[in-house]
């Protein structure tokens, strides 16, 4: 038993998609969410400017006495999460586009993958790619734009289904029924998406409930769940400014009351 925070980390709003389930899941479990705000978009960033910013916002979270770390930004896993490992006691747990339950489950054979130019490039994602190539025609394209449309909370604007238009109309135009949202800010834009997708049957996959169970696995594991009667508390912390602060705590609620897919 443990009734220590578990952290969750993105470059900015991201992780609140991967957070909400958390909170929804896990209602004992208090969490402690770190969005950096200051230092995103992380997707263009190199590796040595990712970690050192995450290994900044690892050791706070460290400091406030999280017990296990959530990296809740697929761009941040694909640079960072191996020094993580290396540096820390900790658990951590990483975020890499679900290839496999796409490539596993598309009927058309063709599935995109939209992401960060960082995981695109990532080991991670070329060698889970490679391992389903020969199964499924896998498309890949970076999210240009997305993660500055939600983090100016423009998501429900015609810009944005424009944006995302943009991006995924090739991918569909070339018959891929699975779009793997490889950045947590992608499931913000899921009303632009459905709009785009329109009638065709293309299912959206949001890696959040897998997540959520891993950590519980991993929480189960370490024998660091809390206690039943335990009260959680929900703290945001930043990179950024008090006013960033309040807007992730407001963004906390919006995904709060969202049902991602
Ligand atoms: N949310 C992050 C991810 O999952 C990336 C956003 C960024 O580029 O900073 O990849």
């Amino acid at each position: 038993m443990n009734d220590a925070p578990i952290g969750v980390f993105d470059s900015g709003l991201g992780g609140l998609t991967v957070w909400s389930e958390l909170y929804k899941k896990l209602p004992h479990e208090s969490l402690l969410y770190f969005g950096d705000g200051k230092n995103c978009p992380y997707g263009d960033k190199t590796q040595a400017e990712v970690t050192a910013h995450v290994d900044e916002a690892v050791r706070r979270m460290l400091d406030a006495g999280v017990k296990m770390v959530v990296i809740a930004c697929n761009a941040a896993t694909a640079m960072a999460i191996d020094y993580l490992r290396r540096s820390y006691s900790i658990p951590f747990i990483g975020l890499e586009p679900a290839v496999k339950p796409a490539a596993l489950s598309s009927h058309s054979g063709v599935i995109g993958v939209l992401a960060t130019a960082a995981t695109l490039r990532g080991r991670l994602f070329q060698e889970t790619s490679r391992r389903y190539a020969d199964r499924v025609e896998i498309l890949s394209a970076v999210g240009r734009g997305f993660v500055e449309l939600v983090e100016a909370d423009r998501e429900h604007t015609s810009e944005a289904v424009e944006t995302v238009a943009r991006v995924v109309q090739p991918m569909l135009d070339r018959g891929a029924d699975r779009l793997v949202l490889g950045c947590t800010h992608y499931p913000f834009l899921q009303d632009a998406l459905r709009e785009v997708i329109g009638a065709r049957e293309v299912e959206l996959m949001n890696p959040a409930a897998a997540i959520e169970r891993r950590v519980e696995s991993l929480l189960e594991q370490h024998d660091l769940q809390a206690s039943a009667d335990h009260r959680p508390e929900y703290t945001f912390l930043t990179a950024a400014d008090e006013a960033y602060r309040q807007r992730l705590m407001t963004k906390s609620e919006q995904a709060r009351q969202m049902n991602f897919e």
